[in-house]
């Protein structure tokens, strides 16, 4: 508590991690996977409401599956990465607040009757979840590509069952079209040896205010 993490943890997750588009033939396990599910869970989301679900693409057949749904400068990053998972959100997350939130049972009835709180609800939590799957994975020592050049029609309708009841489908994660895609990101172990130099970033000044 209260302690910092050493220096080489900071470039490991920042200041060295980079975006990778190349990848070294190293697999990722499924349980490095359970791994960064079980880091990335504990980052904080609003009323604890982890709105995030993450389908992890691991197989040729997947990988297929999500290609015609891709922009053609991420497919040939995509399809060679050992993993590409879409970070999704459920909009029916509140279902899960009796668990999650148990000691304010009435916040499930907020949620219920508001679409417009929902949305921007899962939209927020969901893509702070993504980041802490980055950071989670960096951490891991995996390196990221994170994009958001994809159909998201076409995601959701292949992957979440968008429009198309599923009712008793036990070949999709999330049945009956709740789920939205939010971003992809491949996962694996990215080749240094094909980085252009790093883009700058704002400084101090330019970014933040001191109020
Ligand atoms: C939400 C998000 C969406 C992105 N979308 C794409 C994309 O569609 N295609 C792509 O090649 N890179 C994409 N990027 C990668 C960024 O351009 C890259 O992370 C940024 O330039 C920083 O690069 P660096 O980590 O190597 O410093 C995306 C990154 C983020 C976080």
């Amino acid at each position: 508590m209260g302690e910092a993490v050493n220096d080489r943890a900071l470039d490991t997750i920042f200041r060295e991690a980079r975006t990778f588009s190349t990848w070294l033939p190293r697999p990722v396990t499924d349980e490095t996977l359970h791994n960064l599910y079980d880091l990335l869970e504990w980052g904080p989301t609003s009323a604890n409401a982890s709105p995030a679900r993450f389908a992890f693409l691991r197989s040729r057949e997947a990988k297929e599956r999500l290609r015609p749904a891709l922009a053609p400068l991420n497919v040939d990053k995509t399809m060679t990465a050992p993993v590409t998972v879409i970070v999704a959100y459920d909009v029916k997350f509140y279902e899960q607040l009796p668990k999650l939130f148990p000691h304010s049972p009435g916040i499930a009835k907020l949620y219920e009757s508001n679409p417009d709180l929902v949305e921007a609800t899962a939209k927020r939590n969901s893509s702070l979840q993504g980041a802490y799957l980055i950071v989670a994975a960096r951490a891991l020592g995996l390196d990221c590509g994170p994009m958001s050049g994809f159909d998201q029609t076409k995601v959701d309708e292949e992957f979440f069952a968008a429009g198309k009841p599923c009712f008793g489908c036990d070949q999709e994660f999330f049945p009956e079209g709740h789920v939205k895609s939010n971003f992809l990101c491949n996962l694996g172990y990215g080749d240094p040896g094909t980085l252009h130099p790093r883009l700058p970033r704002l400084s101090f000044d330019e970014a933040c205010s001191l109020l």
